[in-house]
């Protein structure tokens, strides 16, 4: 039986690059900090965690998936806040100019450094005598935002950004995707794509990277109910949950925290239920999982309530999913932008009177100013209430151009009528996942040891290679009969390696460095019984199965997900 165990960061790293999983990007230039190649095996881990997680959120939660732009109009980072405010805290070494995150120098001093101001921060690396590794003195603390800035087209072009979550391509096409999803509300859009920031100091391999792999979930849910249909099935399990209010790491069933007022509503609460479910299917060891609640001041700036799954590895407790109650930020402010209409009809159950302050347009003023385009703009402004009014103005859209219109061109009623309905500015629920930081917890999580050698316990699911295929000798037909088992199973779609260098033991090992679930072996008896030896990796145990059985052997043990 081998045996689970601790493994440091750089034992990590370089099993990795050494069996092909994750390769220092550009190393024959010699490398840049925060850039990384995924290797053969590592792109085939990585497509397995992901396609997991899109049978979760897609077949299981019946959310849609898109695919969008990385690079974006300077406008949607400024609708999203992005440009003015997604910035951490830098210092540079005034004698080697070397710059640190001023939040990371300052861990140990601070229970919660994230969380202080750029004064605080200051003030606290002050205060320690904090230094440079290189013994030299930093300058201020100061900002540094995160965006990558590029230009769109030649010339003076447009400004553009790279994204730096994929959750903006999902807000952009709300329209698209309300009328996709038959205009109801909740409905949810999942996205797998690379995100970017340009952080200060990567010195942590895949846990923080420039160019990195996201899954995001948005959940467009009615502003007034935040309830969710299948809360009941999930509300007694129990997760492990370091509330806000004392810091203090306890084990709650997941309907408790949301009646004590500890998670915000049922539905944050049934998405961290759904993320803890799928990380430890993926393998992530839940005894080194657990949710803890952003401090206030913590908080991005789009957040009411924010989650962060964090998985214990060599780095310590690290933020791989952020679960965020993100309310109407995203749609108000590209509304406000964009001027696009970014509601959601709330059909009453009954239709119902209500008062309200409607907006009468100046025919006078509109008709001959506009001519043609005036009877649009009267529909418009009727299909507006005063809400809708900002500094005196009202904007229509007039030839797809947005025009500002004052009070010469309008005015305001109060009237009485009867509505099936409102509408309303959903709150978006997301759960957002850093695929890197989750196939590298995998990997540490999977890290085990027996006589000296290494075995990756992997779950079976995201296994790169599931099954090791060897011919005991590549003699007397032991070669075509694993030949064509090898074949038969990845005709099956079972990823599969053959090998038939070097002694059996040497063949196991090699398998079981890269978490290969179980290896075939081919031998004499298979020739005279037709049956083959199946080794399981984590107990090293065989079974004889007959050969013709093998493949319903395997896809029964992968639809199950059973690791022997
Ligand atoms: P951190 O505090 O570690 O910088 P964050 O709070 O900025 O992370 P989020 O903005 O919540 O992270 O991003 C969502 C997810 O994306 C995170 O849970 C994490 O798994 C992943 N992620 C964020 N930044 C990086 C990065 N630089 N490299 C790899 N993954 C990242
Ligand atoms: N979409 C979550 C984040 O990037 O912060």
């Amino acid at each position: 039986m081998n045996q689970m165990k601790e493994v440091s960061s750089g034992e990590m790293l370089s099993l990795c690059k050494r069996r092909g999983f994750i390769y220092p990007a550009y190393e024959i230039y010699g490398g840049i900090a925060g850039l990384y190649d995924y290797g053969p095996l590592g792109t085939a881990l990585k497509g397995n965690i992901a396609d997991l997680w899109r049978r979760t959120y897609v077949l299981q939660e019946g959310f849609v998936e898109i695919d969008g732009d990385t690079i974006g109009p300077e406008a949607v980072f400024k609708a999203s806040g992005h440009v003015d405010n997604f910035a951490d805290l830098s210092v540079t070494c005034k004698a080697c100019g070397e710059s640190f995150r001023a939040d990371h120098l300052a861990k140990g001093l601070h229970p919660n450094p994230d969380s202080l101001s750029i004064e605080e921060l200051q003030g606290l690396l002050r205060a320690n005598g904090v230094r440079c590794p290189c013994g030299g003195e930093f300058a201020d603390v100061e900002e540094f935002n995160l965006m990558f800035k590029t230009k769109i087209g030649p010339g003076a072009g447009r400004t553009g950004y790279l994204r730096p979550e994929t959750a903006q391509s999902i807000f952009v096409n709300y329209i698209n995707l309300y009328r996709h999803c038959r205009e109801r509300l909740p409905f949810g859009c999942i996205q797998v794509g690379r995100g970017y920031r340009n952080e200060i100091s990567p010195r942590q391999g895949v846990i923080r990277l420039r160019e990195f792999n996201m899954m995001e979930a948005e959940l467009f849910v009615d502003p007034e109910d935040k309830s969710w249909p299948r809360y009941g099935r999930i509300k007694d399990r129990k997760v492990r949950l370091v509330p806000n209010t004392d810091g203090v790491e306890v084990e709650m069933g997941i309907g408790e925290a949301v009646d004590r007022g500890i998670i915000g509503n049922e539905t944050l609460a049934y998405f961290i239920w759904v993320t803890y479910d799928f990380l430890t299917a993926v393998g992530i060891d839940p005894a080194r999982l657990r949710f803890r609640q952003h401090l206030k001041a913590e908080m991005a700036h789009y957040a009411s309530d924010c989650w962060d799954a964090e998985a214990l590895i060599s780095f310590g407790w690290t933020e791989i999913v952020g679960i965020a109650d993100r309310g109407c930020w995203d749609l108000s402010q590209h509304m406000r932008f964009s001027k696009a209409d970014l509601t959601a009809f709330k059909r009453f159950d009954e239709p119902k009177e209500v008062e309200r302050d409607a907006i009468r347009p100046k025919f006078g003023a509109i008709g001959p100013r506009f001519k043609g385009a005036a009877g649009d703009i009267k529909r418009q402004m009727e299909a507006m209430d005063a809400s809708a009014i900002h500094d005196g103005l009202v904007t229509v859209i007039v030839d797809g151009t947005p025009v500002d219109l004052d009070a010469d061109h309008y005015d305001v009623v109060r009237v009485r009528e009867k509505v099936n309905g409102v509408r309303v500015v959903p709150h978006v629920i997301e759960p957002s996942h850093g695929l890197d930081r989750i196939l590298y917890s995998c990997l540490e999580h999977a890290y085990a040891e027996r006589d000296g050698y290494v075995t990756l316990r992997l779950r079976p699911a995201v296994a790169p290679i599931k099954v090791g295929v060897f011919p005991l000798m590549a003699k007397d037909g032991m070669e075509e009969v694993a030949k064509a088992l090898d074949l038969a199973l990845r005709e099956e779609g079972i990823a599969t390696y053959y090998d038939d260098s070097g002694s059996i033991g040497r063949r196991y090992a090699r398998m079981d460095e890269v978490g290969t679930p179980w290896c075939v072996t081919v031998d004499y008896d298979t020739l005279e019984k037709g049956d083959v030896t199946i080794r399981d990796r984590d107990t090293a145990e065989q079974a004889r199965v007959p050969a013709d059985d093998v493949v319903a052997w395997v896809k029964d043990r992968l639809k199950h997900g059973l690791v022997c």
